[in-house]
C-alpha cells in the first residue's frame, strides 16, 4: 500500500493508473462502517484509494475540529488489511494551497454551493456551510483522482443526496454509489464520535434506532402520513430524556423535499444530542414492489428463467437485450454510423425507450412491448439489420451507462424482474431478490450442444465448447465495463440437476415471501 500526501504525487500516481479506480473519501478515526465502504470499493474497482483528511472547511467555528479523532497510524494498519492501493493523506495546506488556514477563515477559498433547497433543512439548518465545505471538498478529490466509483455512507443520508446531485449537476468523473448503514449490536449506527461517548451514553444513544424502527414497523403495518409516523419515534424518543432531539423530518431520500405522506419513497432522520456528542441517524421507508435481480454467466437460462418468472408472477420483465435492440433500432433509422461511438453518444438524449408487459392474458411467457419515443418497435428491433448491429451498440460506455439508468427508473416502482451480467451488483443493488443463476461449463456445454441440434445448425464437438464456453467466462468477469460477479447478498442456484420448472418455483416461492414479509 502506498500513502500520498500531495497533489502532485497524487497526479502522477493517477497517471500511471489506468486501470479502474474507486475512491472512498474519509476524515478518518475508521471504523467498520468505513471499512464496508472499502470492501465494496475493493470488489467492484482494480484500484482502491482511500482519502484520509479532517476538511477544515466543513467545520463551523463552535464545532469539533480541533478535538476530532485522529487515528492515523490505526487507520493505515486497517486500510493494508483491507487491501487498499493508495491512501491519500494530505495536510490542509498541501489540498486547499499554502496560506490555505487564513484563505479558509476569509472565505477567499473557491467554494462549490449546492441548492439550499438541499442544504437550508435537517443538519444544515444548524450546520451553515457545512455542506459547502463537504460539496467543495468532495469535487476537489474527484477531480484530483477521477475515479470510476466513490463510495460515500448512506449513514450521512443528506451528504450522500447533496453529492449525488453535486456530481450530476457539474459532470464531474465518477459514479456514486451509496452504501447502507453500519451498525454496532445494539442498533447504534457507527460514527468515529461515538468514542465521545462513555457507556452509559452509548445504551442511552441506541434510542435513535428503536424510534425509526418502531416508525418502520408502523409504516410496514400501512401507515403512510408523516404524523403518524413521526409520533410513533417520539414515543419512543421519550423514553431516554438525556437525549436532546435537534431534529425529525420525513423527507425524499433523493431530492431531501419535506413529505406529508409517503408514495413510493421516504426517509425518517433524526439528529439528537447527548451530552457533547452530536448524533445522527436514518431509515429509508419503501412502499415499492420487489425486484428480482437474476445475474450469472452465459447461457445458465437468466433470461429464460427471468422471462417465465416474470409471467407467472405478474410482473414487467426488464428485457435489457430488447432495450439495447431498440437502440440499436434507432442509430439506425437515424442514419447513424452504429461503430461510431461520438455520434451514438450525441443520440442517447434523444432515444427514450420504454417496456410495457404484454399481460398475463397469454397462456407463455410474452416478450415485452418496446416503444421509442412513444411508437412500439415491438417488431421492428428483431430485423436481421438490428441483429447484426446490437452486439457492436452494447459495448459502447456511454450507451451502457444510459440505458443503466433508463433501466433504474422501472427499479422506482418495483414489481420488475431483470437479468443481466450486473444486475445485482450494478443496475438494482437494493433488489430485494438476487439470484445468481449458474451451471457448471460441461453442463452449459452440452446444453448449446443440445440447441445447436434443435435449430439443424452444423454440430460441434463437447470439448470445443467447453473451451469457447470458460473463455468467455474468463472475459465476462474480467472486462471493464460490468464485469460478471456475485452479489454478496445473492442466492446462488446451481442448476447442473434443476429443472427449469424447479428453478422458476423456488425463486417464486422466495418472492412470495419477501412480498408478504414486508
Ligand atoms: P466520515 O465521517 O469519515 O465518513 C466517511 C464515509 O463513511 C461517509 O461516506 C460516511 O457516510 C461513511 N460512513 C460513516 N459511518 C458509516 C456507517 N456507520 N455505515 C456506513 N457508512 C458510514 O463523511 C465524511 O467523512 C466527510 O464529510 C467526507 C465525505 C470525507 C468529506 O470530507
Amino acid at each position: 500500500m502506498r500513502v500520498l500526501k500531495t497533489v502532485e504525487g497524487l497526479a502522477c500516481w493517477r497517471r500511471q493508473t489506468g486501470a479502474s479506480v474507486g475512491l472512498v473519501p474519509t476524515m478518518g478515526a475508521l471504523h467498520e462502517g468505513h471499512l464496508s465502504l472499502i470492501s465494496r470499493a475493493r470488489r467492484e474497482n482494480d484500484h482502491v484509494v482511500v482519502s484520509i483528511f479532517v476538511n477544515p472547511l466543513q467545520f463551523g467555528p463552535d464545532e469539533d475540529l480541533d478535538r476530532y479523532p485522529r487515528t492515523l497510524d490505526e487507520d493505515m494498519a486497517q486500510c493494508d488489511a483491507a487491501g487498499v492501493d493508495l491512501m491519500f493523506t494530505p495536510t490542509v495546506a498541501a489540498l486547499y494551497g499554502a496560506g490555505s488556514d487564513s484563505a479558509i477563515s476569509t472565505g477567499a477559498q473557491t467554494t462549490v454551493i449546492p441548492p439550499p433547497q438541499m442544504t437550508n433543512l435537517l443538519c444544515g439548518k444548524s450546520r451553515p456551510g457545512h455542506f459547502e465545505g463537504v460539496a467543495t471538498v468532495v469535487t476537489k478529490l474527484l477531480n484530483l483522482i477521477r475515479p470510476h466509483r466513490a463510495y460515500f455512507g448512506q449513514k450521512d443520508a443528506q451528504q450522500l443526496a447533496i453529492i449525488r446531485r453535486l456530481v450530476q449537476d457539474l459532470n464531474l468523473p465518477g459514479r456514486v454509489v451509496g452504501c447502507p448503514i453500519v451498525r454496532s449490536q445494539s442498533g447504534l449506527a457507527l460514527s468515529s464520535r461515538n468514542r465521545y461517548m462513555n457507556a452509559s451514553e452509548l445504551q442511552q444513544a441506541a434510542i435513535l434506532y428503536q424510534a425509526l424502527s418502531a416508525a418502520k414497523a408502523k409504516f410496514k403495518a400501512g401507515v403512510r402520513s408523516r404524523q403518524s409516523l413521526m409520533q410513533t419515534a417520539i414515543e419512543t424518543l421519550q423514553t431516554a430524556p438525556a437525549l436532546k432531539v435537534e431534529y425529525l423530518a420525513l423527507v425524499h431520500p433523493d431530492t431531501l423535499d419535506p413529505l406529508d405522506s409517503i408514495e413510493t419513497t421516504g426517509m425518517l432522520a433524526i439528529a439528537a444530542h447527548l451530552g457533547a456528542t452530536r448524533l445522527i441517524d436514518n431509515i429509508l421507508l419503501r412502499t415499492r414492489q420487489p425486484i428480482i435481480a437474476i445475474d450469472g454467466p452465459a447461457g445458465a437460462g437468466k433470461s429464460t428463467v427471468a422471462r417465465r418468472i416474470a409471467h407467472q408472477l405478474g410482473l414487467l420483465y426488464l428485457d435489457t437485450g430488447a432495450m439495447y435492440r431498440a437502440l440499436t433500432w434507432f442509430v439506425l433509422s437515424q442514419g447513424v454510423n452504429p461503430t461510431d461511438e461520438v455520434a451514438v453518444a450525441e443520440l442517447l438524449p434523444n432515444c427514450e425507450i420504454k417496456l410495457t408487459s404484454q399481460g398475463k392474458d397469454h397462456d407463455d411467457p410474452q416478450p415485452p412491448e418496446v416503444w421509442v419515443n412513444g411508437a412500439s418497435v415491438t417488431q421492428a428491433i428483431r430485423t436481421p439489420e438490428v441483429t447484426a448491429q446490437v452486439s457492436t451498440i452494447a459495448a459502447q460506455g456511454a450507451v451502457r451507462e444510459a440505458l443503466v439508468k433508463q433501466q433504474q427508473q422501472y427499479g422506482v416502482q418495483g414489481g420488475i424482474v431483470a437479468d443481466g451480467r450486473d444486475i445485482g451488483t450494478h443496475v438494482f443493488p437494493n433488489a430485494e431478490l438476487k439470484v445468481f443463476l449458474t451451471a457448471s461449463v460441461e453442463e452449459r456445454a452440452r446444453r448449446r450442444q443440445r440447441d445447436l441440434v434443435a435449430q439443424d445448425l452444423p454440430m460441434v464437438e463437447l470439448s470445443e465448447l467447453e473451451q469457447l464456453i470458460a473463455e468467455r467466462d474468463r472475459k465476462d468477469s474480467t472486462r471493464e465495463i460490468s464485469p460478471l460477479r456475485k452479489a454478496e447478498d445473492a442466492l446462488e442456484i446451481v442448476t447442473d440437476d434443476l429443472s427449469a420448472e424447479g428453478v422458476i418455483e423456488k425463486i417464486c416461492t422466495l418472492y412470495e415471501e419477501i412480498a408478504t414479509s414486508r
